[in-house]
C-alpha cells in the first residue's frame, strides 16, 4: 500500500529559509517613505524592527541560515507531515492525488509559529524585551505569545474585536502563554481612540489593531513590533514548509502540478509556494494559486499601487495589491484572511504571471471544510476552508479536462477553537458577503494620491 503520510526524521529538517528576492526576474518594488515619497532606510524602520530583522527584509541572499536556537523550538513539532489526502479524494471522485503540509500540529495549531520563533528569537538576540502586534483570528497572537514565553519576551496582542468577542479562547491561550491581550479598537493608543471617537461600533480591522501596535511599540521602551504576516522576512520563514514538502514529495518520487494556499497577508501561500515558485522561474511547468475571501479580494480584484499597511498611516508605503488602507472588512470567521493588502512578494509573483489567484465566499468555504472534516477527520481552520474551497475547483478541473493531477496544498491550520463559526454554518446562519464594485473604486481613489509602482 502507498504511504499515506511522510514524514522527515529530526535531521532531515532544512538548516537554511529561502529567500525569493535573489532569483526574481526583476526586483520588488522598495518601500516608500510616506513623506519623502523615497525609498526607506534601514534607520527609518529602526523604532519599529530590530536591525537584524530589517536586515533580513532587504536581503538578496538566496539561503539564510536557521540557527540553532530556532531549529531546536521548530523540532517540537516539525518537519510536519506531509498527507495524501485518501478519503477527501475518494469523496471527491475527481483524477487527482491530493498531498497537504499539516500545519495544524503547531503547538498553536497553525504555520504562525514558524515565523513567530525565529522574530522572537532575533528581538531577544538585538536586546529588546518586549514585543507588541496586532492578531486577526487569534492565531498569530497566540503564535508569537508563545514565541516571546520561550526567549523570555513579554508580549502585548492587539486582538480585532470581532474575533476577541468570536473567540475567546484564543484569549485564553495567549493568557496562558503569558501575553497581554487587548480588545482593538481599544482605548490604549491614540489611534485606537481617535478610531473608536469616529466608529464607536466597529468589528475593528487588522488595519487598525497594526497602527496600535506600532504605535505601542514606537512608544515605549526596548520595545519592538511585529507583523504575523506580509513583510518579506515573515514570508522567507515561512519557506520551511515549502522546502520540507520538497523533500518529502521527491522521497515518493512526486513533482506537483498545482500548488495552493489560502491568501490573508499572504505568508503561509509564499510559505508552500515559493520554492516552487523557483522552480517556475527556472522553467518548470507548475501553476501556483491563492486562494482568497471574496469580501476581502485584494488580488483578484484590487489595484497593485502604493499604500499603507495599517489604518493610521504609521507603516511605509508599500507596493501592493490593496482594498485601501482604510478598508474595514465584513466580519467574516476567516479572520485571518481580513487584511486591506497583500504581501509585496505575492503581489509582485502575481503580477509576473508566476501565480494566479481566485476568490472563495464563505459558504462555499465552509461546505469544503466540512465535506474535509466528515473525510479526513481533521477540523480546518475557516481560513485553511479557503484553500480546501480552491482544491475542491482544481479537482473538478481535472476531471471536465480529462487530465490527471498531483495537486499539493498548505492546510495552513486546525479549527478547534472556531467551532462557534462551524456552528453557525451548520444552523443556517453564515453570511456569503461580496464585494461591491464601489469598494473597488473607493480604493482606486484611496491610492491614486501615492506614486506608481
Ligand atoms: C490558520 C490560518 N491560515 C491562514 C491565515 C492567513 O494568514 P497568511 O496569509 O499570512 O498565511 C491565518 C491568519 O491568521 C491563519 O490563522
Amino acid at each position: 500500500m502507498d504511504e499515506t503520510k511522510v514524514v522527515l526524521s529530526d535531521h532531515e529538517i532544512p538548516r537554511q529559509w529561502y529567500n525569493i528576492q535573489a532569483d526574481l526576474p526583476t526586483p520588488l518594488p522598495p518601500p516608500l517613505h510616506p513623506g519623502t515619497g523615497q525609498p526607506v532606510g534601514p534607520e527609518d524602520l529602526a523604532p519599529i524592527f530590530p536591525m537584524n530583522i530589517i536586515a533580513q527584509d532587504v536581503s538578496q541572499e538566496r539561503w539564510i541560515d536557521i540557527p540553532d536556537e530556532v531549529l531546536g523550538k521548530y523540532l517540537l513539532w516539525r518537519p510536519s507531515p506531509l498527507y495524501r489526502a485518501r478519503n477527501f479524494e475518494k469523496l471527491l471522485g475527481c483524477p487527482v492525488k491530493i498531498y497537504f503540509k499539516h500545519e495544524g500540529l503547531s503547538p498553536a495549531g497553525s504555520h504562525k509559529p514558524n515565523a513567530a520563533i525565529p522574530m522572537a528569537y532575533y528581538n531577544r538576540e538585538f536586546g529588546i524585551k518586549r514585543l507588541t502586534t496586532e492578531t486577526g483570528a487569534g492565531q498569530w497572537g497566540s503564535a508569537l505569545a508563545m514565541a516571546c514565553q520561550m526567549f523570555g519576551l513579554a508580549c502585548r496582542v492587539y486582538m480585532v474585536r470581532v474575533s476577541f468577542e468570536q473567540k475567546p479562547y484564543r484569549r485564553m491561550l495567549m493568557n496562558t502563554w503569558g501575553a497581554e491581550c487587548i480588545p482593538s479598537p481599544s482605548s490604549l493608543t491614540v489611534s485606537g481612540r481617535d478610531f473608536l471617537a469616529a466608529h464607536p461600533d466597529s468589528p475593528g480591522s487588522l488595519g487598525v489593531a497594526i497602527s496600535e501596535a506600532v504605535e505601542d511599540a514606537v512608544t515605549s521602551e526596548n520595545t519592538r513590533y511585529s507583523l504575523g504576516s506580509v513583510l518579506n522576512h515573515v514570508l522567507m520563514y515561512q519557506t520551511i514548509i515549502g522546502l520540507e514538502a520538497e523533500k518529502q514529495l521527491e522521497k515518493i518520487g512526486v513533482y506537483p502540478d498545482v500548488v495552493l494556499g489560502c491568501a490573508g497577508g499572504g505568508s503561509n501561500f509564499a510559505g508552500v509556494s515559493f520554492p516552487f515558485v523557483r522552480d517556475k522561474i527556472h522553467g518548470k511547468d507548475v501553476r501556483i494559486v491563492a486562494a482568497e475571501p471574496t469580501s476581502c479580494p485584494s488580488i483578484t480584484r484590487a489595484p497593485y499601487a502604493y499604500d499603507f499597511g495599517d489604518l493610521a498611516r504609521k507603516t511605509p508605503l508599500l507596493a501592493m495589491h490593496t482594498l485601501g488602507h482604510d478598508f474595514v472588512p465584513a466580519p467574516i470567521h476567516a479572520g485571518g484572511l481580513r487584511y486591506h493588502g497583500m504581501a509585496p512578494l505575492v503581489s509582485h509573483v502575481v503580477r509576473l504571471g508566476l501565480a494566479e489567484a481566485r476568490a472563495y465566499n464563505q459558504l462555499e468555504t465552509f461546505d469544503a471544510g466540512v465535506k474535509w472534516a466528515r473525510s479526513e477527520g481533521y477540523v480546518p481552520a475557516p481560513e485553511t476552508n479557503h484553500v480546501i474551497a480552491a482544491v475542491v475547483d482544481e479537482a473538478r478541473r481535472a476531471k471536465e479536462e480529462g487530465k490527471e493531477k498531483v495537486i499539493l496544498f498548505n492546510w495552513s491550520g486546525h479549527g478547534l477553537i472556531d467551532l462557534t463559526a462551524y456552528d453557525a454554518y451548520l444552523s443556517g446562519k453564515l453570511t456569503q458577503y461580496e464585494l461591491p464594485e464601489e469598494e473597488i473604486e473607493r480604493a482606486i481613489r484611496t491610492t491614486s494620491a501615492f506614486p506608481k509602482p
